[in-house]
């Protein structure tokens, strides 16, 4: 898969000189595994030379094991939902981190999973960590994780309140039958998985304690970011707790402007991010008590930590 050109091209990357890594096949039995050699090769070569790194991504990808089931989705919505679900338009026309057809390709778990290992805000023990700072002290009996990925924060939320019913919701069918499938592997009885667009959900008003993102609103335009905080605030019990990792939103207009100019490639929203201003839009929506709790520095995906409560009734 890699040829001569290729390696040439590495060649010049300190960190990446010695490596010739081989893709190694992945099966549905083995999908679980740590990175392989060729994985975080490739994690790197994304940062350091995009184009090279889609190339072998498009080739890659096409190995990889396909999580389709119905046409509809109808294996995957809530019981009683009729499937399809509306998908918005932004998310199958413009797909995010170099995936080819964007979350909704049903060869794309594998690689959403290996991410994890990657990028500081989303390894289980600092999510754990952070996660029990902010919630440690409360009962919750309903939480809702919105735009789950491969679950990785849904699993996290069932470990942390093994009495508690979590849901991870998220627009990618295949990715909401990886995460069941992990389930299993995991044993995680409690933790469920439903195709959902997180702006229009099919629960009633005040159904969650707790209700949490981890890095989605940068990948959408402003509306759509805006309509999924007030589908939050409907969702939350009054006196529950919002919560959210998203990408650090920075002081000055400079710093935000670089990291948007550092990204482009792979984020095509990140402008409109900057522009939703998160910790002032969460207010906007009629959230209180906004506070930004940790804001973590890490290469190339900075992070903030941000929690908000929904008061008993509307001021
Ligand atoms: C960067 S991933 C983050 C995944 C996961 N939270 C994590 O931290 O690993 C963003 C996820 O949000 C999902 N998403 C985007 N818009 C959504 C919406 N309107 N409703 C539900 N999920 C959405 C995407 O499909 C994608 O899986």
């Amino acid at each position: 898969m890699m040829n001569a050109t290729a390696r040439i091209m590495l060649s010049g990357f300190t960190n990446l000189s010695e490596v010739e890594p081989q893709p190694i096949s992945i099966t549905k039995q083995t999908i679980f595994q740590e990175n392989t050699a060729f994985e975080n090769f490739l994690f790197t070569l994304a940062h350091q030379q995009p184009e090279q790194a889609i190339r072998l991504l498009n080739e890659w990808i096409e190995t990889l094991p396909s999580y389709d089931g119905t046409t509809d989705g109808s294996d995957v919505v809530l019981p009683g939902v009729k499937a399809p679900i509306d998908i918005p338009s932004h998310w199958a026309e413009k797909p995010v981190h170099f995936i080819p057809n964007g979350f909704a390709n049903p060869k794309a778990p594998r690689l959403i999973y290996i991410v994890r290992n990657q990028y500081f805000f989303c390894q289980e023990q600092n999510l754990r960590e952070w996660l029990w700072k902010v919630h440690g002290t409360k009962s919750p009996q309903r939480i809702l994780d919105i735009g789950c990925g491969t679950g990785t924060t849904t699993f996290v939320y069932g470990e942390l309140f093994p009495n508690a019913d979590v849901i991870g919701i998220d627009l990618s069918a295949p990715l909401i039958r990886f995460c069941r499938d992990w389930k299993a592997q995991r044993g995680a009885s409690k933790v469920f998985f439903y195709q959902e667009n997180a702006e229009v959900t099919h629960w009633t008003d005040n159904s969650f304690d707790i209700v949490h993102f981890t890095y989605v609103l940068h990948e959408m335009p402003q509306e759509n970011a805006r309509k999924i905080l007030q589908e939050m605030y409907r969702l939350l019990k009054p006196g529950g707790t919002f919560s959210a990792m998203e990408v650090m939103y920075d002081e000055t207009a400079q710093e935000r402007e670089a990291r948007v100019s550092r990204s482009r490639a792979a984020e095509p929203f990140l402008e409109e991010y900057m522009h939703l201003n998160l910790p002032v839009a969460i207010g906007d929506t009629g959230f209180k008590y906004i506070k930004r709790h940790y804001d973590c520095k890490f290469p190339s995906s900075d992070g903030m930590f941000l929690t908000a409560l929904k008061p008993n009734t509307r001021e």
